[in-house]
């Protein structure tokens, strides 16, 4: 391994830098010409010397070319700042990057509490602020639907059976980018999409651009509400993570009660094979207090919501698949 210098790893001008250019939106300015630092700060409304110094450090950081004194202009690094895909709105820090990016200040206070302490940052416990702002809820939907799917691929099954599957739920499914594409993938399915009422406000868009509008239904409610009963497939995607134990349980078992007798709930993101420690979750133990779990911490909870692990293996994609059925 090469040598960790501490120095560049504990360096936070870099990723501040990125932000505000972005937030700014330098790179879209460039690509429609705007390469002097006076009319480039006129058009991003900020103050040209402090932006040529925010770019200065970005040059030498590889990120943006300057090639004349005072003119910047976008190199290949900077040039997928315009392209279409999650990197702007992750980064964006008007939106949920900006919330995203404050909250890791949390990071001690959450380390000394073993609590989330988003509410120490910004006033409100996570769900209450996206709750309280519908702005910023707003850019939460659209970066779920974007960020980690930029070209959605359909829900997996680890035995991929689906000629048995003829209604799927997507529980907490944000606007329905994933279960759009399953249901284009698998026409005699029919879908219903469960998430909180102002985020299933906006799938319309999304079932009618993909032509599955005609088999989808919609059930703006808590999940932590009774599901809608009966379907062969609950689906949980990107989910579970951003719960503690005990909520996390309480989901599993509505899962469990709507699901019984046949059908299963099908759990893709924050399980890791195995039984070592799982990695990752830092932003949701800052964020909620939830965490990734390996499949024996996660079979635990399964079977206190009355469901039992009855398969796990990768997705074509790679992710991490775990089938439940109830116990
Ligand atoms: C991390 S996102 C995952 C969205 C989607 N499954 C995906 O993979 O893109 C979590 C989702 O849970 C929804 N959510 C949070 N609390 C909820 C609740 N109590 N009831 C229903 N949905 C909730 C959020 O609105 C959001 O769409």
């Amino acid at each position: 391994m090469d040598k960790v210098d501490l120095w560049t790893l504990s360096d936070l001008a870099t990723p501040w830098c990125i932000r505000v250019a972005v937030t700014l939106g330098v790179a879209e300015h460039m690509a429609r010409g705007v390469t002097k630092i006076d009319e480039l700060a006129r058009a991003a409304d900020c103050d040209a010397d402090s932006l040529a110094r925010v770019l200065r450090h970005l040059v030498d950081k590889g990120v943006f070319e300057e090639p004349a004194d005072g003119e910047f202009a976008l190199n290949e690094a900077a040039r997928v700042l315009v392209e279409p895909g999650p990197l702007r709105g992750n980064l964006h820090l008007d939106g949920w990057g900006g919330r995203i990016a404050g909250a890791w200040s949390g990071l001690l206070a959450a380390v000394r509490t073993g609590r989330p302490s988003y509410e120490k940052v910004f006033g409100l416990p996570y769900w209450e602020d996206l709750d309280a702002n519908p702005g910023l809820s707003a850019s939460y939907d659209a970066q779920m639907k974007d960020g980690g799917r930029s070209v959605p691929d359909p829900a997996a099954l680890v035995d991929d059976d689906w000629e048995n599957v003829h209604h799927v739920v997507d529980v907490g499914g944000g606007t329905g980018a994933l279960l759009a594409e399953t249901l284009r993938a698998h026409p005699h399915v029919r879908g219903t999409l469960v998430d909180l009422p102002r985020t299933v406000a906006r799938s319309d868009e999304v079932f009618t651009s993909a032509g599955v509008a005609d088999r989808v239904a919609v059930s703006g409610q808590s999940f932590f509400d009774p599901l809608p009963a009966g379907a062969d497939v609950y689906l949980l995607t990107r989910l579970l993570l951003d719960w503690p134990d005990e909520p996390a349980t309480t989901l599993l078992a509505r899962c469990a009660e709507a699901a019984a007798p046949h059908g299963r709930v099908v759990v893709d993101g924050g399980v890791s094979p195995g039984h070592t420690p799982a990695r990752g979750g830092l932003m949701v133990m800052i964020l909620t207090g939830g965490r990734t779990r390996n499949l024996d911490q996660f079979g635990a909870l399964a079977a206190k919501a009355g469901l039992r692990v009855a398969a796990s293996g990768n997705a074509p994609s790679g992710r991490f698949i775990v089938e439940c059925r109830p116990a």
